[in-house]
């Protein structure tokens, strides 16, 4: 049996694959790669990665949320045209967080939609999909603040450290979301992944950003998912098909709508 992954992160409505999302899905499925998650972002990228997910039941999956970098003094109108979107076929929300790499301009605006985000995932029983930059204080103190709901989720593009993933297992089992930074010279999350049990990893690409190592500069897309799964079987001394069935398992586990 090949192996079968999950590509749990892959903005694919991005405009990055507008003349090419239906080649590049059929060569990612050749490639092992059974399911592909597609974040939302904001209203602007929302229908694409919707038709998407439209066009190929069973393959493609989609999430709705608000990203914090789309969060402005009027979020609350875009927060409305998310949840307009949320329907029985919704796997998580996300990608939602924090995110003050580029700017705290509106850090009060994240933080309040985040919290609002994290209230409604609990509400309505799906996983979150988190996105954080530059914010990881605010994150824990969020999640401080917010533990008495019933959250689930995972840190897509985990780029932490071991003792930051022990942290958040004080909140609950989330798992995080490794992808081609692991494979980049000096990551310190190649380190974190030697310590980091497998059943708490979830496989992504965040595509088109971030492709692995020999492929940086270029477009990423889900067919390097194997690559990281490589990677992360290197680096833990076991064997690639054991990353596939445990990452693949771990994805289901968490998005239970897959
Ligand atoms: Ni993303």
């Amino acid at each position: 049996m090949p192996a079968r992954f999950i590509d749990t992160h892959a903005h694919l409505g991005d405009d990055a694959f507008a003349n090419d999302a239906d080649a590049v899905i059929a060569k990612a499925l050749e490639a092992g790669v059974e399911k592909i998650i597609h974040p939302d972002v904001d209203s602007t990228e929302r229908d694409a990665g919707l038709a998407l997910c439209k066009k190929y039941p069973g393959i493609m999956y989609h999430m709705i949320g608000l990203y914090p970098g789309s969060v402005t003094k009027d979020w609350k109108k875009e927060m409305e045209l998310a949840e307009a979107a949320i329907g029985p076929d919704t796997v998580a929300l996300g990608e939602i967080g924090l995110d003050y790499h580029w700017s705290t301009e509106f850090a009060a605006e994240q933080k309040e939609a985040f919290k609002y985000q994290l209230a409604l995932a609990a509400r309505l029983d799906l996983p979150v999909n988190i996105h954080l930059r530059d914010a990881t204080d605010d994150f824990f103190a969020i999640l401080e603040e917010c533990r008495h709901l019933p959250l689930r989720g995972n840190v897509h593009a985990f780029s932490g450290s071991y003792e930051t993933f022990a942290r958040l297992q004080k909140y609950g089992p989330w798992k995080v979301g490794i992808g081609g930074v692991v494979t980049y010279k000096n990551a310190k999350v190649a380190s974190a992944v030697k310590d980091i049990p497998l059943e708490s990893i979830v496989l992504e690409t965040d595509s088109p950003y971030l492709p692995p190592v020999p492929h940086r500069g270029q477009r990423n897309d889900p067919t390097m998912i194997p690559i990281v799964a490589a990677k992360i079987a290197e680096i833990k001394g076991i064997d690639i098909e054991e990353v596939a069935q445990t990452t693949t398992a771990a994805a289901k586990e968490l998005f239970t709508r897959l």
